[in-house]
């Protein structure tokens, strides 16, 4: 992949550009939130065309994309919000990422302690292990890149699984049995403060993968969590250490207007420390989407009934706490 950036990372063509900026502007003058935002209110047959394709190579074929190439310095923030929040409508539905309702997400370094215990990674600038998020997609526009630093790294899943298997099969197994993640505080009524689900689940002919350490970690923190074994911290340790491999990760430079879409299922995303900018207009700054896909590939039972929610197709959406409204900020906070 890396010596193929044709297969992933795509140009938009100054037809699509012209296209997503009238449908920015056509939704402007509407005046509406938003939130009020539907699919049909966001006109761009050749740039959605393009969307689509995409879409489906990120949730059916080679797990994630790169588009490269929107005018975001000519554009206000809510421009460039309004032209990927209707994208993500075209997409699937846009999930909450937070018990704040937060559909619109954002990814910046607040200065919080990743050591804290509500405090998720995307609020510091500290590098992300390889993780993934919630929801069957999940996108990031460069609004701001940064001074230095803050790379994004994919890896495969299933490819970073079967070097285990290989490997060492006894640790893939331990893999496939179920660990205790923290919900971050973010708790549905009627709900335990952790969820439990399998690193890795084989279904539906595909290796489905939900990996978020530092939940498994914090969770270790919550009354009636078991403690991990030291085979589990081996199992662990494993897989963290095939995802540093080289031959395993493939890098990539976000440079404003960037998006990327990655399959959370299948693609294993991280990324490097990164150094701001000491302006605060300058600061990295990266909106996030979790879209939901009623196509999405076939999900076993565990992870649907561990969600905190479904959305009207059947997908888990995200980090939706009852009686939170949805928010679509146009700032983190
Ligand atoms: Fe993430």
């Amino acid at each position: 992949m890396a010596a193929h950036t044709e297969r992933w990372l795509e140009h938009w063509s100054d037809e699509e550009i012209t296209e997503i900026e009238s449908a920015v502007a056509h939704f402007e003058a509407r005046d509406v939130d938003l939130l009020d935002m539907r699919a049909s209110h966001y006109v761009a047959p050749q740039a959605l065309q393009r969307v689509m394709r995409i879409r489906n190579d990120v949730l059916h074929g080679r797990g994630f994309a790169l588009l490269r190439g929107l005018p975001v310095e000519r554009w206000t923030i809510r421009q460039a919000a309004i032209a990927y929040w209707g994208m993500g409508l075209h997409m699937g539905e846009p999930c909450s990422q937070n018990g704040k309702g937060h559909v619109l997400g954002h990814v910046k370094n607040l200065g919080l302690d990743y050591g804290d215990a509500g405090t998720r990674g995307y609020q510091t600038n500290a590098r992300l292990p390889f993780h993934t998020d919630g929801s069957d997609i999940v996108g990031l526009l460069c609004w701001r890149s940064g001074k230095a630093g803050g790379l994004s790294s994919l890896t495969s899943s299933t490819a970073v699984f079967n070097r285990l298997a290989l490997r060492r099969p006894d640790l893939a197994r331990v893999l496939m049995q179920p660990f205790c993640l923290t919900r971050w505080g973010e708790v549905p009524e009627g709900r335990k403060p952790w969820s439990e689900a399998p690193v890795f689940m084989s279904h539906g002919g595909r290796m489905i993968a939900r990996y978020v350490r530092s939940a498994i970690h914090k969770g270790q923190d919550l009354a009636g969590v078991p403690k991990l074994t030291a085979q589990q911290i081996e199992a662990l340790d494993m897989l963290d250490e095939i995802t540093k491999e080289p031959d395993m990760v493939l890098d990539m430079e976000f440079l404003p207007g960037d998006i990327q879409f990655v399959c959370n299922y299948n693609v294993f995303h991280s990324r490097t420390a990164f150094e701001d900018w000491p302006e605060t207009e300058r600061k990295r700054h990266l909106l996030r989407l979790w879209l939901a896909c009623d196509d999405g590939p076939d999900l076993p039972d565990v992870l649907i009934q561990n969600c905190e929610g479904q959305t009207a197709g059947g997908r888990p959406n995200g980090i939706a706490v009852p009686g939170v409204p949805f928010a679509a900020p146009l700032e983190a906070a």
